[in-house]
């Protein structure tokens, strides 16, 4: 099979493109034949050597569509429609990025669909992502106001939509005047552009403040979005787009507002059940939500699409077709 396989920690070019053995199903493992796969900025990290647990050389890849090739365990059939997602997916074993991946059999999850496989790879990380901060973590409700904080990322732009769509009140940030519409498009009800100190702005919408942050841009905005809180309210750190991964002198009696909470959320395949992935899939067969997809790749383009993400250039998710 072809496999584009990380070979060592470094820029976008230590992926390579390989001829490699097809893995071959074992017991409590499904060998899926891969028809499309989603690019992650866990993944951009991992390539750069940032995830001190993953040994080179490796497939990356933490989530894939595609067919049952082989399941041991009779579970599913050849042929069926299954996503798999994380679980240590291109991290401790070969992931995503190659024409078949081997993987345990609870990180499996089977769906029904007619959409096109380059749409269908967009879905699972990031629908997994967006529903665990929005319902695990931040537990909304219709009516309340959401802030989302760096909302022309792809995981922003999937959780405007999802939010308004469930009658939330929802504000969303750029550093970007020019992408006011796109927010708009995707659910947001307001817009502010983010210089990093956005909380006197926000009470200018809202002056006692919002329910519910979504924060993901990461620790460089997160006291300021502790600032933004009403009573009660909750902020959830689910990004990182900041890349700074500490935050400077922390004063939880200070910096948390009484009574607000600041949970994080870490994404695990066991926050996606077979049925809320079906129900999200419906949805966009639906025309509901409407998934923005940046650029469609091919396996041997996996360097162009590494390049493309570190440079943050696309507004929306990148998906590579096999
Ligand atoms: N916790 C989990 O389970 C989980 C799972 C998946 C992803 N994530 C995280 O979620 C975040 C979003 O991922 P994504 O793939 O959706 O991102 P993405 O689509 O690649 O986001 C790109 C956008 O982020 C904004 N951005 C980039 N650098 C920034 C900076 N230094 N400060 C502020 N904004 C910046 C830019 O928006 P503007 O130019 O418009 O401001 C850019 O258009 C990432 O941090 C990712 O690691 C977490």
């Amino acid at each position: 099979m072809k496999a584009a396989v990380t070979t060592r920690p470094g820029p976008p070019d230590v992926i390579q493109i390989f001829d490699l053995p097809a893995p071959t199903a074992t017991p409590g493992w499904v060998l899926i034949r891969i028809k499309a796969f989603g690019l992650n900025r866990s993944e951009l990290f991992t390539r750069r050597g940032d995830s001190p647990n993953v040994k080179f050389p490796r497939v990356q890849g933490i989530e894939c569509v595609g067919l049952v090739e082989d399941d041991p365990s009779g579970t599913y059939e050849k042929g069926q429609k299954v996503a798999a997602i994380m679980g240590e997916m291109g991290r401790e074993f070969d992931g995503g990025y190659a024409e078949y991946t081997l993987v345990p059999l609870e990180i499996v999850i089977a769906f029904e669909s007619d959409l096109p496989w380059s749409t269908l790879g967009a879905l699972p990380e990031m629908f997994q992502t967006v529903s665990g901060s929005l319902h695990e973590a931040l537990e909304i409700k219709k009516g309340e106001s959401l802030l989302i904080r760096g909302g022309t990322s792809s995981i922003g732009l999937m959780a405007g939509q999802l939010a308004s769509h469930l009658g939330l009140k929802v504000i969303s940030t750029t550093r970007d005047p020019a992408r006011k519409d796109l927010l708009v498009e995707h659910g947001a009800d307001h817009v502010i552009v983010d210089d990093g100190r956005i909380s006197g702005k926000l009470k200018y919408f809202f002056p006692s403040g919002v329910e519910k942050v979504l924060e993901l841009i990461g620790t460089r905005t997160l006291k300021d979005s502790l600032k933004c809180l009403g009573h009660k309210g909750t902020v959830c750190m689910t990004g990182i787009l900041g890349n700074e991964w500490t935050v400077k002198e922390f004063t939880p009696m200070g910096d948390i507002p009484s009574l607000g909470k600041l949970t994080v959320y870490m994404g695990d395949s066991g926050n996606l059940s077979q049925e809320k992935l079906q129900e999200f899939i419906d949805t966009v067969e639906q025309g509901i939500i409407k998934p923005r997809i940046d650029t469609i790749f091919k396996l041997d383009q996996i360097v162009e699409a590494h390049e493309y993400m570190e440079a943050n250039r696309a507004k929306g998710k990148l998906v590579v077709v096999i």
